[in-house]
Protein backbone atom coordinates (compact mmCIF):
# COMPACT_ATOMS: atom_id res chain seq x y z
CA UNK A 1 0.00 0.00 0.00
CA UNK A 2 2.82 2.35 0.50
CA UNK A 3 4.76 2.12 -2.55
CA UNK A 4 1.32 2.52 -4.17
CA UNK A 5 0.47 5.81 -2.75
CA UNK A 6 3.56 7.74 -3.85
CA UNK A 7 4.69 6.26 -6.73
CA UNK A 8 1.65 6.75 -9.59
CA UNK A 9 2.00 10.49 -8.72
CA UNK A 10 4.07 10.79 -11.73
CA UNK A 11 1.31 10.60 -14.06
CA UNK A 12 -0.60 13.38 -12.97
CA UNK A 13 2.37 15.87 -12.26
CA UNK A 14 1.64 18.13 -15.44
CA UNK A 15 -1.64 18.55 -15.11
CA UNK A 16 -1.30 19.43 -11.46
CA UNK A 17 1.41 21.61 -11.85
CA UNK A 18 0.22 23.08 -14.76
CA UNK A 19 -3.13 24.16 -14.11
CA UNK A 20 -2.93 27.81 -13.16
CA UNK A 21 -6.65 27.25 -10.72
CA UNK A 22 -6.20 29.66 -7.69
CA UNK A 23 -6.29 28.36 -4.86
CA UNK A 24 -9.34 29.70 -3.00
CA UNK A 25 -11.18 27.60 -5.86
CA UNK A 26 -10.29 24.42 -4.83
CA UNK A 27 -10.94 22.32 -2.46
CA UNK A 28 -9.89 18.66 -0.87
CA UNK A 29 -12.84 17.39 -3.21
CA UNK A 30 -10.19 16.73 -5.62
CA UNK A 31 -7.82 14.63 -3.73
CA UNK A 32 -11.17 12.21 -5.24
CA UNK A 33 -10.08 12.62 -8.64
CA UNK A 34 -6.32 11.77 -7.77
CA UNK A 35 -7.30 8.18 -6.47
CA UNK A 36 -3.93 6.72 -5.12
CA UNK A 37 -1.90 9.41 -6.69
CA UNK A 38 -2.14 11.47 -3.35
CA UNK A 39 0.95 13.31 -2.62
CA UNK A 40 0.46 15.54 0.34
CA UNK A 41 2.15 18.42 -1.05
CA UNK A 42 0.71 18.06 -4.51
CA UNK A 43 -2.57 18.50 -3.50
CA UNK A 44 -4.05 21.55 -4.30
CA UNK A 45 -6.16 23.35 -1.79
CA UNK A 46 -5.19 21.95 0.90
CA UNK A 47 -5.04 23.89 4.12
CA UNK A 48 -2.27 23.62 6.33
CA UNK A 49 -3.91 21.60 8.75
CA UNK A 50 -5.25 19.33 5.90
CA UNK A 51 -1.99 19.20 4.65
CA UNK A 52 -0.27 17.67 8.23
CA UNK A 53 -3.18 15.12 8.63
CA UNK A 54 -2.42 13.89 5.32
CA UNK A 55 1.11 13.89 5.89
CA UNK A 56 0.73 12.20 9.67
CA UNK A 57 -1.82 9.94 8.07
CA UNK A 58 -1.18 8.69 4.64
CA UNK A 59 -3.31 5.53 5.21
CA UNK A 60 -6.68 7.67 6.01
CA UNK A 61 -5.69 9.74 2.91
CA UNK A 62 -6.52 6.52 0.82
CA UNK A 63 -9.80 6.08 2.90
CA UNK A 64 -10.55 10.00 2.05
CA UNK A 65 -9.98 9.42 -1.74
CA UNK A 66 -12.90 6.43 -1.78
CA UNK A 67 -14.92 8.24 0.50
CA UNK A 68 -14.70 11.10 -2.00
CA UNK A 69 -15.66 9.14 -4.89
CA UNK A 70 -18.42 7.02 -2.67
CA UNK A 71 -20.05 10.55 -2.29
CA UNK A 72 -19.61 11.71 -5.81
CA UNK A 73 -21.69 8.80 -7.01
CA UNK A 74 -24.41 9.09 -3.89
CA UNK A 75 -24.73 12.82 -4.81
CA UNK A 76 -25.32 11.84 -8.68
CA UNK A 77 -27.56 8.87 -7.42
CA UNK A 78 -29.65 11.58 -5.88
CA UNK A 79 -29.80 14.04 -8.36
CA UNK A 80 -29.81 12.12 -11.47
CA UNK A 81 -33.55 13.30 -12.50
CA UNK A 82 -32.62 17.27 -11.54
CA UNK A 83 -31.19 19.93 -13.34
CA UNK A 84 -28.27 20.32 -11.56
CA UNK A 85 -26.73 16.74 -11.03
CA UNK A 86 -23.86 17.56 -9.40
CA UNK A 87 -21.46 16.93 -12.30
CA UNK A 88 -18.18 17.47 -11.82
CA UNK A 89 -15.97 19.56 -14.58
CA UNK A 90 -12.85 18.01 -15.61
CA UNK A 91 -9.77 19.12 -14.61
CA UNK A 92 -11.61 21.58 -12.39
CA UNK A 93 -10.11 21.59 -9.03
CA UNK A 94 -13.17 22.89 -7.08
CA UNK A 95 -14.41 19.50 -8.80
CA UNK A 96 -17.91 21.71 -9.05
CA UNK A 97 -17.25 24.68 -11.23
CA UNK A 98 -17.99 27.88 -9.49
CA UNK A 99 -21.50 26.35 -7.97
CA UNK A 100 -19.59 25.48 -4.68
CA UNK A 101 -19.07 29.58 -4.82
CA UNK A 102 -22.91 29.81 -4.44
CA UNK A 103 -24.25 29.74 -0.58
CA UNK A 104 -26.98 27.59 -2.28
CA UNK A 105 -29.06 24.67 -1.10
CA UNK A 106 -26.70 22.72 -3.68
CA UNK A 107 -24.01 23.87 -1.53
CA UNK A 108 -25.48 23.03 1.38
CA UNK A 109 -25.92 19.47 0.38
CA UNK A 110 -22.82 18.92 -1.28
CA UNK A 111 -21.00 19.89 1.84
CA UNK A 112 -23.06 17.83 4.09
CA UNK A 113 -23.19 14.64 1.98
CA UNK A 114 -19.22 14.70 1.68
CA UNK A 115 -18.29 15.50 5.77
CA UNK A 116 -20.50 12.45 5.58
CA UNK A 117 -19.03 10.19 3.14
CA UNK A 118 -15.53 11.17 4.63
CA UNK A 119 -16.88 9.92 8.20
CA UNK A 120 -18.03 6.61 6.31
CA UNK A 121 -15.18 6.07 4.52
CA UNK A 122 -13.00 6.44 7.37
CA UNK A 123 -15.47 4.50 10.04
CA UNK A 124 -15.19 1.31 7.01
CA UNK A 125 -11.55 1.16 6.48
CA UNK A 126 -11.38 1.18 10.54
CA UNK A 127 -13.35 -1.89 10.67
CA UNK A 128 -11.47 -3.57 8.00
CA UNK A 129 -8.24 -3.21 9.81
CA UNK A 130 -6.95 -1.28 6.98
CA UNK A 131 -6.02 1.92 9.15
CA UNK A 132 -3.54 2.24 11.83
CA UNK A 133 -4.57 4.58 14.12
CA UNK A 134 -7.79 2.95 14.73
CA UNK A 135 -9.95 -0.25 14.93
CA UNK A 136 -12.92 -1.69 15.85
CA UNK A 137 -14.87 0.91 18.65
CA UNK A 138 -12.64 0.02 22.07
CA UNK A 139 -15.87 0.94 23.79
CA UNK A 140 -18.11 -2.00 23.00
CA UNK A 141 -17.22 -4.56 25.21
CA UNK A 142 -18.32 -6.14 28.32
CA UNK A 143 -22.31 -6.48 28.39
CA UNK A 144 -25.06 -3.89 27.73
CA UNK A 145 -28.74 -3.77 27.63
CA UNK A 146 -31.10 -3.01 24.77
CA UNK A 147 -35.27 -3.63 24.61
CA UNK A 148 -35.17 -7.00 24.35
CA UNK A 149 -32.95 -7.65 27.60
CA UNK A 150 -29.18 -8.13 28.08
CA UNK A 151 -26.64 -8.93 25.73
CA UNK A 152 -22.39 -8.86 24.94
CA UNK A 153 -20.51 -6.92 23.11
CA UNK A 154 -18.90 -8.85 20.74
CA UNK A 155 -18.06 -9.25 17.07
CA UNK A 156 -16.74 -5.14 15.74
CA UNK A 157 -18.62 -2.00 16.29
CA UNK A 158 -18.14 0.67 13.69
CA UNK A 159 -16.06 3.33 15.11
CA UNK A 160 -18.13 5.91 14.04
CA UNK A 161 -16.81 8.33 16.95
CA UNK A 162 -13.27 7.77 15.26
CA UNK A 163 -14.59 8.48 11.49
CA UNK A 164 -16.77 11.86 12.75
CA UNK A 165 -13.87 12.78 14.62
CA UNK A 166 -11.59 12.52 11.85
CA UNK A 167 -13.80 13.72 9.01
CA UNK A 168 -14.44 16.99 11.52
CA UNK A 169 -10.82 17.65 12.18
CA UNK A 170 -9.85 17.05 8.04
CA UNK A 171 -13.33 18.49 6.07
CA UNK A 172 -13.60 21.61 9.02
CA UNK A 173 -10.42 22.88 8.65
CA UNK A 174 -10.35 25.42 5.85
CA UNK A 175 -13.56 27.12 7.73
CA UNK A 176 -12.45 26.88 10.82
CA UNK A 177 -9.72 28.97 9.78
CA UNK A 178 -12.15 31.71 8.02
CA UNK A 179 -14.66 33.33 10.38
CA UNK A 180 -16.91 34.61 7.11
CA UNK A 181 -20.74 33.64 7.11
CA UNK A 182 -20.57 31.38 4.39
CA UNK A 183 -17.78 29.12 6.52
CA UNK A 184 -20.44 29.16 9.10
CA UNK A 185 -22.85 27.72 6.96
CA UNK A 186 -20.12 24.96 5.73
CA UNK A 187 -19.59 24.21 9.29
CA UNK A 188 -23.39 23.92 9.84
CA UNK A 189 -23.86 21.82 6.47
CA UNK A 190 -20.39 19.29 7.68
CA UNK A 191 -21.32 18.90 10.89
CA UNK A 192 -25.39 17.92 9.71
CA UNK A 193 -23.98 15.49 7.45
CA UNK A 194 -21.64 13.48 9.87
CA UNK A 195 -24.34 13.21 12.48
CA UNK A 196 -26.97 11.42 9.61
CA UNK A 197 -23.78 8.88 9.29
CA UNK A 198 -24.38 8.15 12.99
CA UNK A 199 -28.48 7.95 12.63
CA UNK A 200 -28.49 4.95 11.04
CA UNK A 201 -26.43 2.76 13.22
CA UNK A 202 -27.93 -0.43 14.31
CA UNK A 203 -27.44 -2.79 16.65
CA UNK A 204 -26.33 -6.36 14.64
CA UNK A 205 -27.02 -8.87 17.36
CA UNK A 206 -26.55 -13.39 16.88
CA UNK A 207 -27.88 -15.43 19.10
CA UNK A 208 -26.54 -18.40 21.29
CA UNK A 209 -27.95 -20.67 23.60
CA UNK A 210 -30.21 -23.70 23.14
CA UNK A 211 -31.24 -24.56 19.77
CA UNK A 212 -30.70 -20.66 18.85
CA UNK A 213 -33.10 -19.92 21.72
CA UNK A 214 -31.79 -15.90 22.07
CA UNK A 215 -30.93 -16.52 25.43
CA UNK A 216 -27.42 -15.63 24.75
CA UNK A 217 -26.95 -12.72 22.59
CA UNK A 218 -23.81 -11.32 21.49
CA UNK A 219 -24.10 -7.62 19.76
CA UNK A 220 -22.49 -4.79 17.57
CA UNK A 221 -23.42 -1.54 16.28
CA UNK A 222 -23.07 -1.75 12.60
CA UNK A 223 -23.90 1.50 9.58
CA UNK A 224 -26.24 1.28 7.54
CA UNK A 225 -25.18 1.30 3.87
CA UNK A 226 -24.58 4.59 2.86
CA UNK A 227 -27.55 5.08 0.26
CA UNK A 228 -29.80 5.23 3.63
CA UNK A 229 -27.49 8.47 4.45
CA UNK A 230 -27.23 9.89 1.07
CA UNK A 231 -31.35 9.53 0.92
CA UNK A 232 -31.95 11.14 4.47
CA UNK A 233 -29.52 14.16 3.08
CA UNK A 234 -31.79 14.05 0.49
CA UNK A 235 -34.92 14.69 2.45
CA UNK A 236 -33.10 17.27 4.38
CA UNK A 237 -31.46 18.84 1.02
CA UNK A 238 -35.43 19.45 0.23
CA UNK A 239 -36.46 21.05 3.25
CA UNK A 240 -33.28 22.77 3.75
CA UNK A 241 -33.35 26.10 5.68
CA UNK A 242 -32.78 29.37 4.16
CA UNK A 243 -31.22 31.94 6.37
CA UNK A 244 -29.58 34.81 7.23
CA UNK A 245 -26.03 36.18 9.44
CA UNK A 246 -26.90 37.41 12.56
CA UNK A 247 -25.67 40.43 12.88
CA UNK A 248 -23.28 39.16 15.58
CA UNK A 249 -21.93 36.45 13.30
CA UNK A 250 -23.16 33.84 15.98
CA UNK A 251 -25.91 32.30 14.74
CA UNK A 252 -28.60 32.29 12.01
CA UNK A 253 -32.01 34.28 11.41
CA UNK A 254 -34.31 32.46 9.15
CA UNK A 255 -35.49 34.19 6.48
CA UNK A 256 -39.21 33.11 6.21
CA UNK A 257 -40.51 33.83 9.93
CA UNK A 258 -42.49 30.89 9.63
CA UNK A 259 -40.32 28.40 9.83
CA UNK A 260 -38.93 27.06 13.01
CA UNK A 261 -34.95 27.80 13.62
CA UNK A 262 -33.10 25.01 11.79
CA UNK A 263 -32.02 22.40 14.23
CA UNK A 264 -28.74 20.50 14.07
CA UNK A 265 -29.83 18.04 11.05
CA UNK A 266 -31.08 20.71 9.47
CA UNK A 267 -29.44 21.76 6.06
CA UNK A 268 -29.14 25.52 5.49
CA UNK A 269 -28.68 27.92 3.14
CA UNK A 270 -28.07 31.49 2.46
CA UNK A 271 -28.88 32.28 -1.46
CA UNK A 272 -31.70 31.20 -4.13
CA UNK A 273 -30.32 29.18 -6.68
CA UNK A 274 -29.94 29.70 -10.09
CA UNK A 275 -32.15 28.07 -12.37
CA UNK A 276 -29.69 25.36 -13.88
CA UNK A 277 -30.86 26.01 -17.53
CA UNK A 278 -28.01 27.15 -19.77
CA UNK A 279 -24.28 26.07 -19.34
CA UNK A 280 -22.85 28.95 -17.04
CA UNK A 281 -19.59 28.52 -15.33
CA UNK A 282 -20.22 31.34 -13.50
CA UNK A 283 -23.22 30.14 -11.88
CA UNK A 284 -21.83 26.93 -11.39
CA UNK A 285 -24.66 25.41 -14.04
CA UNK A 286 -23.89 22.46 -16.34
CA UNK A 287 -27.11 23.30 -18.23
CA UNK A 288 -29.31 20.72 -19.13
CA UNK A 289 -28.70 20.78 -22.85
CA UNK A 290 -28.30 17.06 -24.13
CA UNK A 291 -29.68 15.76 -20.83
CA UNK A 292 -31.89 12.79 -21.23
CA UNK A 293 -35.85 13.63 -20.43
CA UNK A 294 -38.47 11.36 -19.85
CA UNK A 295 -41.61 12.61 -21.76
CA UNK A 296 -44.39 10.94 -19.69
CA UNK A 297 -42.91 11.71 -16.32
CA UNK A 298 -44.36 14.88 -14.42
CA UNK A 299 -41.29 15.09 -12.33
CA UNK A 300 -38.17 17.30 -12.24
CA UNK A 301 -37.12 14.61 -15.01
CA UNK A 302 -39.95 15.16 -17.56
CA UNK A 303 -38.81 16.65 -20.72
CA UNK A 304 -40.76 20.35 -20.43
CA UNK A 305 -38.92 20.93 -16.57
CA UNK A 306 -35.43 19.21 -17.51
CA UNK A 307 -35.53 20.85 -21.05
CA UNK A 308 -36.38 24.34 -19.63
CA UNK A 309 -38.90 24.84 -22.58
CA UNK A 310 -36.69 24.36 -25.43
CA UNK A 311 -38.15 21.35 -26.31
CA UNK A 312 -36.13 18.23 -26.81
CA UNK A 313 -34.52 15.86 -30.01
CA UNK A 314 -35.58 12.24 -30.29
CA UNK A 315 -33.18 9.60 -31.42
CA UNK A 316 -34.22 5.99 -31.38
CA UNK A 317 -31.99 3.78 -30.52
CA UNK A 318 -31.57 0.11 -30.39
CA UNK A 319 -29.90 -1.97 -27.28
CA UNK A 320 -28.89 -5.93 -26.74
CA UNK A 321 -30.70 -7.27 -23.72
CA UNK A 322 -31.16 -10.31 -22.53
CA UNK A 323 -34.32 -12.74 -23.41
CA UNK A 324 -36.13 -15.88 -23.96
CA UNK A 325 -34.08 -16.85 -20.87
CA UNK A 326 -34.43 -20.51 -20.34
CA UNK A 327 -33.34 -22.79 -17.40
CA UNK A 328 -31.40 -25.90 -18.20
CA UNK A 329 -31.38 -29.25 -15.54
CA UNK A 330 -29.03 -28.30 -13.90
CA UNK A 331 -27.51 -25.58 -13.42
CA UNK A 332 -27.30 -23.12 -15.99
CA UNK A 333 -29.74 -20.15 -17.85
CA UNK A 334 -29.35 -19.92 -21.46
CA UNK A 335 -30.67 -16.63 -23.04
CA UNK A 336 -30.50 -15.27 -26.68
CA UNK A 337 -29.38 -11.80 -27.51
CA UNK A 338 -32.50 -9.49 -28.78
CA UNK A 339 -32.21 -6.29 -30.42
CA UNK A 340 -34.92 -4.00 -28.44
CA UNK A 341 -35.82 -0.44 -30.03
CA UNK A 342 -36.62 2.92 -27.83
CA UNK A 343 -36.85 6.65 -28.24
CA UNK A 344 -34.45 8.49 -26.36
CA UNK A 345 -35.37 12.06 -25.64
CA UNK A 346 -32.62 14.99 -25.13
CA UNK A 347 -32.91 18.49 -24.13
CA UNK A 348 -32.43 20.57 -27.27
CA UNK A 349 -29.35 23.07 -26.56
CA UNK A 350 -30.67 27.16 -26.22
CA UNK A 351 -30.92 28.60 -29.53
CA UNK A 352 -28.25 31.38 -28.07
CA UNK A 353 -24.48 30.45 -29.33
CA UNK A 354 -22.92 30.86 -25.33
CA UNK A 355 -23.65 27.33 -25.28
CA UNK A 356 -20.92 25.98 -27.39
CA UNK A 357 -18.35 26.81 -24.75
CA UNK A 358 -17.00 23.72 -23.64
CA UNK A 359 -14.00 24.88 -20.97
C1 LIG B 1 -35.91 -7.50 19.72
O1 LIG B 1 -36.20 -8.79 19.20
C2 LIG B 1 -37.10 -8.79 18.11
C3 LIG B 1 -37.46 -10.22 17.77
O2 LIG B 1 -36.42 -11.08 18.03
C4 LIG B 1 -36.43 -8.08 16.93
O3 LIG B 1 -37.28 -8.07 15.80
C5 LIG B 1 -36.11 -6.65 17.35
O4 LIG B 1 -35.41 -6.02 16.32
C6 LIG B 1 -35.27 -6.65 18.64
N1 LIG B 1 -35.16 -5.29 19.10
C7 LIG B 1 -33.99 -4.74 19.34
C8 LIG B 1 -34.02 -3.34 19.85
O5 LIG B 1 -32.94 -5.31 19.19
C1 LIG C 1 -40.75 7.88 -17.14
O1 LIG C 1 -41.66 8.31 -16.15
C2 LIG C 1 -42.69 7.39 -15.91
C3 LIG C 1 -43.69 8.06 -14.95
O2 LIG C 1 -43.03 8.61 -13.86
C4 LIG C 1 -42.10 6.10 -15.37
O3 LIG C 1 -43.12 5.16 -15.11
C5 LIG C 1 -41.12 5.54 -16.38
O4 LIG C 1 -40.45 4.40 -15.86
C6 LIG C 1 -40.07 6.58 -16.75
N1 LIG C 1 -39.27 6.08 -17.87
C7 LIG C 1 -37.95 6.03 -17.82
C8 LIG C 1 -37.28 5.55 -19.07
O5 LIG C 1 -37.32 6.36 -16.83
Amino acid sequence: MDSSFILPWIASLPLIIFCAIPQAASSWWYMGAMGSQVMCNNVPGLVTRQRQLCQQFPDVMLSVGTGIKEWIRECQHQFRHHRWNCKIFDRDHSLFGKAMLHSSREAAFVYAISSAGVAYAITRSCSQGQLRSCSCDPKKKGSSRDNNGSFDWGGCSDNVDYGIKFSRAFVDARERREKDARAQMNLHNNKAGRKAVKHFLKLECKCHGVSGSCTLRTCWLAMAEFRKTGDYLWKKYTTAIQVTMNQDGTGFTVANKKLNKPSKNDLVYFDNSPDYCVRDREAGSPGTAGRICNRTSRDMDSCEVMCCGRGYDTTRVSRMTKCECKFHWCCAVQCKDCYETLDVHTCKPPKTAGWVDQT
